[in-house]
């Protein structure tokens, strides 16, 4: 059985000061729920936090059930790449991985497939985890291109990533593999219209089938599929209670801490 995983993506969102304040509170709540509640269910919830790069070197060293993730990385471990963070920068503040092409980047930065792959591999061949962020618009949705999209997304990714081992898509502890995928409809990204979780499970058994092909059994039968797009507390039970949906990468609703603790707290009934 895969582990539930709740990522909250800060985006571009609160000062180094608030950040500190509220990525503590959290991680001081859900250790608290870790102790008090649940235990067994609470050990199968895997948290995570995608904050700004320049709230990395403070957040990385609390320590705590809530790993610290960036929101994007460069493929190079070094050189001249003005503006860009490495893999080893991240490694070093204590930071376990990155979010890789969110649709927000590939949208409004220039984002493409070849260098999400590229993304994906630095983060996997240095051991960090990688969530690949895929998803269809809503032209494409209605133009029938939902799964071509998520082919063309997957397979180009996986491709200029280099991995080919499923111990390298899985890293040392498969029960908490390096490589998730979160399926985020961009349509559904920010607008308050999550997608449907027969919507979010169809597309979701598709990644897993496709990563199939890519990857093999073994490296999509562990990998974790999270669903983003409008997530909230009141509507995340219904998304995890779809089989291929392991998780979700959480925006707006992460930004609160009580309220993402609260979705957090509703996603212990599934774990
Ligand atoms: P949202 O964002 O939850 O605010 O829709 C999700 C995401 O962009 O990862």
């Amino acid at each position: 059985m895969r582990r539930t995983y709740i990522a909250g993506n800060w985006k571009m969102h609160k000062t180094p000061h608030q950040a500190g304040a509220d990525f503590r509170q959290f991680a001081a709540r859900m250790s608290a729920v870790a102790l008090q509640k649940d235990v067994p269910k609470a050990l199968n919830l895997d948290l995570a936090i995608a904050a700004p790069a320049v709230h990395l070197a403070a957040l990385g060293r609390a320590q705590g059930p809530v790993a610290l993730l960036a929101q994007n990385v460069h493929w190079e471990k070094e050189g001249a790449f003005t503006g860009e963070i490495s893999t080893l920068m991240l490694r070093e503040l204590g930071v376990q991985g990155s979010l890789v092409a969110h649709s927000e980047r590939r949208q409004m930065c220039g984002e493409t497939d070849l260098n999400a792959g590229k993304r994906m591999g630095a983060l996997l061949r240095c051991g960090q985890q990688a969530i690949l962020c895929v998803g269809e618009t809503l032209a494409e949705r209605e133009g029938g291109k939902l799964e071509e999209v998520l082919r063309r997304q997957l397979h180009e990714a996986f491709r200029a990533s280099g991995v080919r081992l499923a111990f390298e898509f899985l890293g040392a502890d498969a029960s908490r593999p390096l490589l998730s995928i979160a399926y985020e409809p961009v349509w559904a990204i920010g607008t308050g219209k999550a997608a449907t979780p027969l919507e979010a499970e169809q597309a979701h058994a598709f990644i897993r089938a496709e990563v199939e092909h890519i990857a093999g059994s073994v490296v999509s039968s562990h990998m974790r599929i999270l669903y983003g797009g409008s997530v909230n507390p009141g509507n995340v039970k219904s998304f995890m209670a779809c089989p291929d949906v392991d998780g979700a990468l959480v925006g707006g609703a992460s930004l609160n801490p009580a309220a993402f603790e609260e979705l957090c707290l509703a996603c212990l009934d599934q774990c």
